[in-house]
């Protein structure tokens, strides 16, 4: 369900269930979770790119392996999607989000959990979960809110509008429109760029934002100084000299 190439130093996942597409179901989140755990320990990867095959990112959690389900194994599957988002959200790497078409529900809430997204001109978000009844239940009610803030994140959630990439872009939830054509390469492109700098700060990055969001401003201060101080080592002296060393040559 899970196609992986691997272009160092970047990873790019292709959730691979076309005909339903890309419809999250356990079996497909437990591969994914297989995947991601192998990817976290290879030093050779810096950033990963998930995408969906032919013409949606995901429509979201499989609703047809949620009619077998009792309400026991409902709070299971949502167990098992809160594990594999979890983990996309702590990784030791850049994760980005390559969505094309519809990126809904469950797939929406995916998306939401890497780092960065961007998404085709065509790509449709959106939370439809009420028109069944249900609420998301896998980070959208939390991490959406976050981004949009309150009130726009009970208005798509509550009236389960879709809206467009535009629409995503204005609202800070994607960081680019790219063209379809060209949708994996710019991605290639943004991951490429971040992982010219050092793996560790871009770890520490994520983490301080990631962590430093959820906490009291004075707390996030002193782990946002805890980190950075962290980072100070060798490398980053080597760093400064070559970068005064080119200062000083251009102004000979
Ligand atoms: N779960 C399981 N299967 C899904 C699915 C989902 N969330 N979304 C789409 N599929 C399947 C369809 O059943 C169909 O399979 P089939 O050809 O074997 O019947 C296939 O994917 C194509 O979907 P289809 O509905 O024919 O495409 P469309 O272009 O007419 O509509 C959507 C696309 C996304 C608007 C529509 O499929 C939809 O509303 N899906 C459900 C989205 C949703 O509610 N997600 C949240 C679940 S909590």
């Amino acid at each position: 369900m899970i196609d992986i190439n691997i272009e160092k130093p970047i990873a790019i996942i292709g959730l691979n269930r076309e005909q339903k597409l890309n419809a999250l179901n356990t079996r497909l989140y437990l591969e994914l979770y297989n995947i991601l755990q192998q990817l976290e320990i290879n030093k050779e990867i810096c950033a990963i790119i998930i995408t969906g095959k032919g013409r949606a990112f995901s429509a979201g959690a499989d609703i047809y392996e949620f009619y077998s389900m009792t309400q026991q194994a409902f709070a299971e599957f949502l167990k098992i999607a809160r594990m594999v988002y979890d983990f996309i959200e702590n990784m030791n790497k850049l994760v980005i989000s390559a969505v094309n078409g519809y990126c809904l529900g469950g797939g929406f809430e995916l998306a939401l959990a890497g780092d960065l997204i961007i998404a085709t001109k065509d790509a449709l978000f959106g939370f439809p979960e009420i028109t069944l009844g249900l609420i998301p239940g896998s980070g959208g009610t939390q991490r959406l809110a976050r981004i949009v803030g309150r009130n726009k994140a009970k208005e798509l959630i509550l009236t389960a509008k879709f809206i467009t990439a535009e629409e995503a872009l204005s609202l800070n939830i994607i960081s680019k429109i790219v063209d379809k054509e060209l949708f994996l390469e710019e991605a290639k492109k943004l991951a490429n760029n971040v992982c010219k700098f050092s793996a560790d700060a871009i770890y520490k990055a994520k983490r301080a934002i990631n962590e430093g969001i959820e906490s009291p401003l004075s707390v996030s201060l002193s782990y946002e100084i805890e980190l950075a101080v962290n980072l100070f080592n060798d490398n980053v002296k080597k760093k400064i000299e070559e970068f005064i060393y080119k200062k000083e040559k251009r102004s000979m």
